[in-house]
């Protein structure tokens, strides 16, 4: 059975571009023996991650990371059965904060603020197709790393 599963966190302290650089690489790793597919954002210390994939790996992915001391106030905003993944090329993609964002917390919040614990599901998995489609495009038209938009 397929799952998606969204929660969003907050650093322990505030992470460094190599610190980010280091989870995803273990992510990369991790995910891509397991089938997981996702996106992970972190901007203003918050994290804000999709994971998705068969439901005993993705479950025991989740409870892993939420006990990881990076990070606390784990909260999950959606776990889904669903019949695609939308990130099925990414074991764990790296979705910067960037030149559209703005627009897009604009989009999907009341006050245009990246507060991600008060996302609705809709809200969170909207946010994260839009941000993720958008860097890919920015990312394949420049060339540049996604890391060039990382935001401190
Ligand atoms: C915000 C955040 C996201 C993470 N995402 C993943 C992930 O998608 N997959 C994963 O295996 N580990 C992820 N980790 C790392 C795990 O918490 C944990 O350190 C790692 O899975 C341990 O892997 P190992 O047992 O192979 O050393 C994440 C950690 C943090 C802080």
């Amino acid at each position: 059975m397929l799952v998606r599963l969204v929660y969003v966190s907050y650093a322990n302290s505030a992470m460094s571009e190599k610190e980010v650089g280091d989870i995803l690489e273990k992510s990369k790793a991790n995910n891509s023996k397991k089938n997981i597919s996702g996106v992970l954002m972190y901007s203003d210390r918050y994290f804000f991650q999709c994971l998705e994939g068969e439901r005993k790996d993705v479950n025991k992915t989740y409870l892993r990371i939420a006990a990881d001391s990076r990070h606390s106030r784990c909260m999950q905003i959606e776990y889904s059965q669903v019949d695609a993944r939308l990130f099925a090329n990414w074991s764990m993609e790296y979705v910067a904060y960037h030149g559209v964002a703005d627009q897009l917390f604009l989009k999907y919040s009341e006050n245009g603020m990246f507060v991600p614990y008060d996302f609705s599901a809709g809200q969170a998995v909207g946010l994260l197709s839009e941000l993720s489609q958008a860097a890919t495009e920015a990312n394949t038209a420049s060339k540049r790393s996604l890391f060039s938009w990382f935001k401190k």
